[in-house]
């Protein structure tokens, strides 16, 4: 790969105040992008953007909740007015929550379609609309493994991440004539992210072990002994964000150390 693939292209990442979305923006910094950092967390969004401001690259953060469509039109105006286009959309922005089908409070349900489903669909909606203009574009889901195997307790969950699998398909082949690629990652366990902080203390009570075990339960299912890293996921989000990507599209590609095959 050329020394920087992403050199002066404007990515509009959702999620990026933390965790996977926050990784693939100093990333995208590193390999040249200039960065709209968007989330309900504009302290921690503003935090991203000051990081990759001393990387020497552009970056406007901008707070942002992915299931208000007016929201949503406003940012990606303010966007593409700021840089004058938009090259890449990441939405990595999501929730989650574990719960026995039986205990599942129907607003976590309605929550977690939103958040992770809806609000991807809303910000592809908004941003196609400029990729069409400009006839090219390189959008990425962050989806999961629980969107290619429904995940114990987590009906909601997979059931949008499903729907991002479904989404990405659909909407690859609606912007394929515009040169779009529309791509989707499925991570494994990614135990470095605030979301995992939470899942330790959920899984935790349903297994019926401490904390500190729950992880080693979980890595003992990866065929390749680990858990998913941030860079891992920003490796494949730099290879789909590039170039060298051109001839894939409507893939959800997963990154699971051998867990998830289909
Ligand atoms: N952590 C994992 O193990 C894992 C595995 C597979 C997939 N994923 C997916 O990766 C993505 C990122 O997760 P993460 O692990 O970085 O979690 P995270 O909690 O660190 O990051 C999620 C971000 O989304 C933001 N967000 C939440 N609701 C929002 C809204 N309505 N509008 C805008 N922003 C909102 C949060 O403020 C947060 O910054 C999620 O879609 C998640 O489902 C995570």
């Amino acid at each position: 790969m050329e020394t920087q693939p992403l050199k002066g292209k404007i990515a509009f990442i959702t999620g990026s105040a933390s965790g996977i979305g926050q990784g693939i923006a100093l990333r995208f910094a590193k390999e040249g992008a200039h960065i709209a950092c968007c989330d309900l967390n504009l302290e921690g969004a503003e935090k991203t953007a000051q990081e990759i401001k001393s990387l020497g690259q552009q970056a406007l953060a901008i707070q942002l909740d992915v299931v208000k469509s007016k929201n949503v039109e406003s940012a990606v105006r303010q966007v593409h007015d700021h840089f004058g286009k938009i090259d890449i959309l990441v939405n990595s922005a999501g929730i989650i929550k574990a719960n026995f089908i039986t205990d599942v409070p129907e607003s976590i349900w309605d929550a977690i379609i939103d958040v992770d489903l809806k609000g991807t669909f809303l910000c592809i909606k908004e941003v196609a609309k400029y990729m069409v203009e400009q006839k090219s574009g390189k959008i990425i889901n962050i989806s999961s493994k629980s969107g290619k195997k429904g995940g114990l307790w987590l009906a909601a969950y997979s059931s949008a991440k499903f729907g991002v699998v479904g989404l990405t398909q659909s909407v690859a082949t609606d912007l394929a004539p515009f040169h779009i690629n529309v791509n989707a990652i499925c991570p494994g366990n990614v135990f470095s992210t605030p979301m995992w902080d939470l899942l330790d203390k959920e899984y935790s009570v349903k297994l019926g072990v401490p904390p500190e075990q729950v992880r080693k339960i979980y890595v003992e299912k990866v065929p390749l002994g680990r858990g998913c890293t941030v860079e891992d996921i920003t490796n494949l989000a730099v290879f789909l964000a590039s170039t060298q990507s051109d001839y894939m599209t409507g893939q959800a590609i997963n990154l699971t150390g051998g867990q998830e095959v289909h």
